[in-house]
């Protein structure tokens, strides 16, 4: 059974903060300082974005967002749970098709679910069965795939699924949900960095992860925001945002923007964490190919992942375990974030502990 837990005090090698934005005290005081110079509507935003909710400062927000993610347009979510719903829920129609990979987050998986489209997955990153299911899609097709995966930390081949997906005239949708913020120049996430920004039907920035904030965007043509703005039930129905989470957003990516050495920063932590578990007989057979924050060690077995995972937390690390069915059975695994603020001792010790833990 699922269980609301508290955090405990250990060090932090469990969540999603990977540039440290969501502690940064520095930035917490910019952020107070441009709130209290703010009028109007300062706790509330009273509304929907259609009805009372809107304000200049969220469409300069947006204004902002697309020249940083270098798009005709952005448009603002209240999460990245609710951007996904909306993109596949709104965009894909009866007679078309939507194409994900097996291990995309469930946000756009439940997106799908509420489309009329057909929809099927394919193989994780896998190439070639992904040209075979789109060969066989009818309509208009819409390939869902994430820049970084959340489970693995493994980056989508996107250059290869792109040049399917021209070959093929689909529209590929990607979720940025772990690289924004940690790739591309000003934290603009993957495609930006490798350039094929233009050629994506449509992206989507998470901000709860290393943007240590709330929130989304969806970047793409006119037409697609104007179409989520007129049928995107998740961007319709709902209160928007307050004024204290869009300043947030805005002082986080001006913050960020200075401190781009952050990104530096959590490659050499990465580097130093893998160097470490390749230098271990034990720890190396079990680590996955990972050159993104999230880390995985396979442990076959719940009950064995749970015990390695209680193992380090009792050595003072926050490490948690990832069970089946949440993954697939024999595909168990501790799932281990690194951050920017873990330490080269801390990194050390957690590898100490890991091998003597299992
Ligand atoms: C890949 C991915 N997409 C979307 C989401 C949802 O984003 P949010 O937490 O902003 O709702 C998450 C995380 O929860 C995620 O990992």
């Amino acid at each position: 059974m699922r269980r609301l837990t508290l955090r405990p005090n250990l060090v932090d090698f469990f969540s999603n903060d990977y540039l440290g934005l969501a502690r940064n005290k520095k930035l917490y005081s910019l952020i107070d300082r441009k709130l209290s110079a703010q009028t109007g509507n300062i706790n509330g935003s009273t509304g929907s974005r259609l009805l009372s909710g809107n304000s200049d400062y969220v469409e300069e927000l947006e204004l902002f967002f697309a020249k940083l993610f270098k798009s005709p347009k952005a448009l603002i979510f209240n999460s990245g749970y609710n951007a996904n719903l909306s993109i596949l829920s709104a965009i894909p129609q009866k007679e078309d098709t939507i194409i994900y990979d097996e291990l995309i987050h469930a946000s756009l998986k439940d997106g799908a679910r509420l489309s009329f489209a057909q929809r099927f997955s394919f193989k994780h990153n896998d190439l070639k069965d992904l040209e075979a299911k789109i060969q066989k899609a009818k309509g208009e097709v819409y390939v869902a795939v994430e820049s970084v995966y959340s489970m693995d930390g493994d980056f989508a081949p996107l250059l290869e699924i792109l040049e399917l997906t021209t070959k093929y005239d689909a529209h590929l949708i990607v979720d940025e949900a772990h690289s924004t913020g940690v790739w591309g120049e000003k934290g603009n996430g993957m495609c930006c960095h490798l350039g094929i920004e233009d050629k994506v039907f449509a992206r989507v920035y998470t901000f709860g992860k290393g943007i240590g904030a709330h929130g989304a965007c969806i970047a793409g043509s006119e037409l697609l925001i104007e179409f989520l703005i007129n049928f995107a039930r998740p961007f319709i129905y709902t209160t928007s945002l307050p004024l204290h989470s869009l300043v947030t957003l805005k002082v986080a990516f001006e913050y960020l923007e200075k401190e781009i050495s952050l990104q530096a920063k959590i490659r050499s932590r990465i580097k130093l964490f893998r160097s470490l578990i390749e230098g271990s007989k034990i720890l190396s057979p079990l680590i996955q190919d990972s050159s993104s924050p999230i880390q995985v060690l396979r442990i076959s077995g719940n009950e064995k992942a749970k015990a390695a995972a209680a193992a380090v937390q009792n050595n003072g690390f926050d490490v948690r375990a990832i069970l089946s069915p949440t993954v697939k059975e024999g595909e168990e695994r501790l799932r281990i974030c690194l951050h920017v603020f873990n330490t080269d001792e801390e990194i050390e010790r957690l590898v100490k502990t890991l091998v003597e833990s299992l």
